[in-house]
């Protein structure tokens, strides 16, 4: 069986190197030359734990990349993995799927049958469009020739190399029978847990989780599209609520690592997506709730849920910057070191970044702000060329002189600081950690102000936990 994927981004680079792993003949490709370079030079197009030792591996022998479309008309199943940004009213723009299409329905074999398979997060509807633009151009018939289907892909960013060997789920949304058939023989290799784990084994990872056989859900092709949506704007949902909860607490004296933990013992709510942060953000919350706010709008059934989450997690930034601004009194001023810029750790990812809505708050009120991330400052550099910030190579240099440092994302490096050198350097020893990731008690122990987000600061609830820990 022969495998292309459309699109050299997270999603395209990471499935490739996936099939290409279990032994399909792949080939990636992408209108960007260098991306398509990298790959046929073994190097991974994108910064993702793990991938580049998953394309140095297999470059060259069952992944191969290229500008041109000709892989298409050999191909049995063609992944289409390419951009869907947003446009001004939260709608994704469809260009380059609808660009995808017609390369696709320009050289896709006229004798034979192929699948085509939506990957990248469509709007419910779009496996119907791109059949449309296919037949059009082509003059070929769907389902008799080819066939257009939903497989959303779940991947997390820093750990998308596991989860697309280790998912959850793998949904198909098509009632075509001659496409599910291909689809089960292509992903059998991944229903059979030896040889991912043994891939990975190999690969020199570290599964992080205990993962069992993933459920193989196969499904109509809205509904499939419409589990994606759903399934994030769910995820981002609950954090919003766990976010708001974590300001209640605070005003109500109550530890919201308790109520998380409490809380997650019901197997009906589960223990994940329950941590404080200063929101969530990222490549596909915003937009994706975005999208299916929009969608639901055009169709008179607003997603009021929704709705309130989004609304509500701008208001968590805010609440950071106000929450500084209490402490110090005012920021006009002051200065402030912020670590962390991307939007969660092991990425350098920044786009629509928590960080940039806080650093702006922040220097709008009149505060110097110092940055380190140990990944993302170009990328927030480029997305954020006008914010006058001092990016700082070393994440001690945000702490000289500075009156406060806010810890926005939660990179393993942060908690192996010298943080007893980074208060000496300091003008005054507050941190904010919106994580709840460092050690309370030895913050406080170093004669720190220091604070999480609705957790409180009592030193007698830290040597109560320490001691529950221990027991
Ligand atoms: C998400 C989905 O998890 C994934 O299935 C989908 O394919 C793409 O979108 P990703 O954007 O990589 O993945 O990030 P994720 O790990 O889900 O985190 C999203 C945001 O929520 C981050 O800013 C993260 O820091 C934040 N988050 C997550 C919290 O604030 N609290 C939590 O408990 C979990």
């Amino acid at each position: 069986m022969r495998v292309v994927c459309i699109g050299a981004g997270y999603v395209g680079s990471v499935t490739g190197a996936a099939f290409a792993a279990l032994g399909y003949q792949t080939t990636v490709i992408d209108i960007d030359q260098s991306k398509v370079q990298a790959i046929n030079e073994g190097k991974s197009p994108i910064f993702e734990p793990g991938l580049d030792t998953l394309i140095k591996t297999y470059a060259g022998t069952t992944l191969n990349a290229s500008v041109e479309y000709d892989a298409v008309s050999e191909a049995d199943v063609v992944f289409i993995g390419v951009g869907t940004p947003s446009r001004p009213d939260g709608s994704a723009d469809l260009k380059y799927i609808e660009g995808a299409a017609i390369n696709i329905a320009k050289t896709i074999k006229p004798d034979g049958y192929t699948v085509i398979v939506n990957k990248s997060t469509v709007p419910v509807g779009t496996a119907e469009h791109v059949s449309a633009i296919v037949e059009e151009h082509s003059g070929l018939k769907s389902n008799v020739h080819f066939s257009v289907i939903s497989n959303p892909e779940f991947l997390r960013e820093g750990y998308a190399v596991e989860d697309v060997f280790l998912p959850d789920r793998i949904v198909i949304g098509t009632l075509n029978e001659r496409a599910r058939t291909i689809m089960r023989e292509l992903y059998s290799k991944l229903i059979d847990l030896e040889q991912p784990y043994e891939i990975i084994r190999q690969l020199g990872f570290n599964p992080q989780r205990e993962s069992g056989l993933p459920v193989y859900f196969e499904t109509d092709t809205r509904s499939a599209e419409m589990i994606k949506y759903a399934s994030n704007a769910f995820l981002a949902v609950k954090i919003s609520y766990i976010n708001e909860v974590a300001r209640l607490c605070e005003a109500m004296q109550a530890n919201v690592l308790e109520v998380s933990k409490g809380m997650g013992l019901d197997s009906r709510i589960g223990n994940k997506f329950l941590q404080v942060s200063s929101g969530w953000s990222g490549s596909c919350f915003p937009k994706d709730t975005a999208e299916f706010l929009a969608a639901s709008r055009k169709h008179g059934r607003e997603l009021n849920v929704v709705k309130a989450a989004m609304e509500s997690n701008l208001e968590m930034h805010a609440y950071i910057v106000e929450k500084v601004k209490q402490k110090l009194g005012t920021l006009y001023g002051k200065t402030i070191g912020v670590l962390g810029l991307t939007f969660k750790p092991n990425t350098d990812d920044t786009r629509h970044t928590q960080a940039s809505f806080i650093i702006r708050g922040m220097i709008n009120q009149g505060a110097s702000v110092k940055v380190h991330d140990p990944q993302g400052m170009e990328m927030f550099h480029v997305f954020n060329p006008n914010l006058a910030v001092t990016y700082c190579h070393a994440a001690e240099e945000v702490a000289d002189q500075s009156d406060a440092i806010v810890l926005l994302t939660h990179w393993e490096d942060y908690a192996l600081l010298q943080w007893s050198d980074m208060g000496n350097r300091m003008n005054h020893k507050y941190v904010l950690d919106t994580r709840n990731f460092l050690s309370a008690g030895m913050m406080n122990q170093l004669g720190y102000h220091y604070e999480g987000i609705g957790i409180g600061n009592s030193q007698e609830y830290h040597q109560f936990r320490a001691l529950s820990e221990v027991i």
